[in-house]
């Protein structure tokens, strides 16, 4: 049987990308790994652990060389999908440190663990971020596999070399590895640090949303399931050494994000949008060229937005006590740091 290491797998995608799996009762033993972080949360996965005896869950870190090697040998692990890292740009604004550690030195951990095990896959869950910044006026220019690499956070910056390690085990050393760039992703269980569910969670708390600069900023938003199906369509089909790119073909400004949220939770604008300094370096926008993981691979997006961001509000309606939990202790210093005193 396939026994997949999943890394970061208590995070927004990674539990995201269990959950589907358990789901589809694929036969494969799944080991779910996670350092858990402020971002990692096990609430995430208690019904599946319950439910499903593929399933396991070990608390380590990537950076752990002789704890990785353990897991593998009392799992037998064959393949690995690295989800795995430090993941919020504003954070990486305000320290990089972390960054770097584990999407980097943690990165390069886990290829010369995977190496030395001759894993038969290894598939870096990568950004759109590391591309950099698309220009607002010229809609038809978007990222495509080939574009260069130009990062301009430190979150992105550490993203691209754990991306160039990936490339350079692949060429150095003929390891079976495989790159997806996504795009934004929205969804059940995503960390309320990130701009849709601290925007729904905000509300629903009675506070403002904060919107950064001119609010004209412009990502790819794509919805969390499909994103897993596209990781799971490269691992099982992509050509090693490949990069994926993965999109919603779906650019919305952030002000549109935040009118659509405000009006599914009748809240009238004026009271709700306070607009707040700009993000350092905030890169204007993102658009993702699919057309390669469309064209070889087969895959397309399944849900529309207009649909699937009500489904992602609804979530966080039904699950208000998961994000009051995550919203409190370390939270909230972040909050004062990020948002009450700059
Ligand atoms: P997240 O912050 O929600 O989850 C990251 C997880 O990694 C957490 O559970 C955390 O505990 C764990 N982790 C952090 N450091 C670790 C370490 N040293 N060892 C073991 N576990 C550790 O992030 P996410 O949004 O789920 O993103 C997952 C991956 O997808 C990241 O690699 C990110 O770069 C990439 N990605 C995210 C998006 C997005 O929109 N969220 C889009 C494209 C790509
Ligand atoms: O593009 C993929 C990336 O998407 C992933 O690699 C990252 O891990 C993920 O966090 C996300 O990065 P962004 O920086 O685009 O996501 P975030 O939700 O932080 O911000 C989305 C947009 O909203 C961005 O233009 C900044 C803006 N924003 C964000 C926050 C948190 C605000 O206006 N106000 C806010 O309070």
């Amino acid at each position: 049987m396939r026994s997949i290491l999943v890394t970061g797998a208590a995070g927004f995608i990674g539990s995201n990308f269990v959950r589907m799996l358990v789901n589809r009762a694929e036969p494969v033993k799944l080991v779910a790994f996670d350092k858990l972080t402020y971002a990692g949360n096990l609430a995430n996965l208690d019904d599946l652990l319950k439910k499903d005896k593929h399933l396991v869950f070990v608390k380590g870190d990537i950076c752990d060389q002789s704890t990785l090697e353990r897991v593998w040998d009392e799992h037998g692990i064959t393949e690995v999908v690295h989800f795995a890292a430090e993941s919020h740009v504003d954070r990486s604004i305000i320290s990089s440190g972390p960054f770097i550690h584990t999407n980097v030195v943690g990165t390069q951990v886990l290829l010369d663990v995977a190496r030395a095990k001759k894993v038969d896959k290894f598939l870096q869950v990568s950004t759109d971020e590391v591309y950099g910044t698309l220009p607002y006026d010229q809609k038809e220019v978007m990222f495509t596999e080939t574009t260069p690499l130009e990062p301009n956070s430190p979150y992105s910056a550490s993203k691209a070399a754990g991306d160039c390690l990936v490339r350079s085990y692949f060429h150095t050393h003929h390891m079976p590895v495989l790159t997806t760039r996504c795009s934004n992703n929205y969804g059940p269980y995503h960390f309320p640090e990130k701009l849709i569910p601290l925007f729904v969670t905000n509300l629903m708390e009675g506070k403002k949303v904060p919107l950064y600069g001119d609010g004209l900023n412009i990502r790819d938003w794509l919805y969390v399931e499909d994103h897993c199906d596209a990781i799971w369509t490269v691992l099982n089909k992509g050509r090693f050494g490949e990069v994926y790119n993965i999109g919603g073909n779906n650019e919305i400004t952030n002000r549109v994000i935040t009118e659509t949220i405000l009006r599914e939770m009748n809240c009238p604008w004026d009271q709700h949008v306070t607009y707040v300094q700009d993000r350092a370096g905030h890169d204007r926008r993102y658009a993702i060229d699919a057309s390669k993981i469309k064209n070889e691979l087969g895959w397309t997006p399944k849900h529309r937005f207009e649909t699937a961001i009500k489904t992602t509000i609804q979530w966080y309606r039904d699950h208000e006590a998961w994000w009051r939990n995550v919203k409190s202790g370390e939270y909230l210093k972040y909050y004062e740091t990020q948002y009450v005193n700059r």
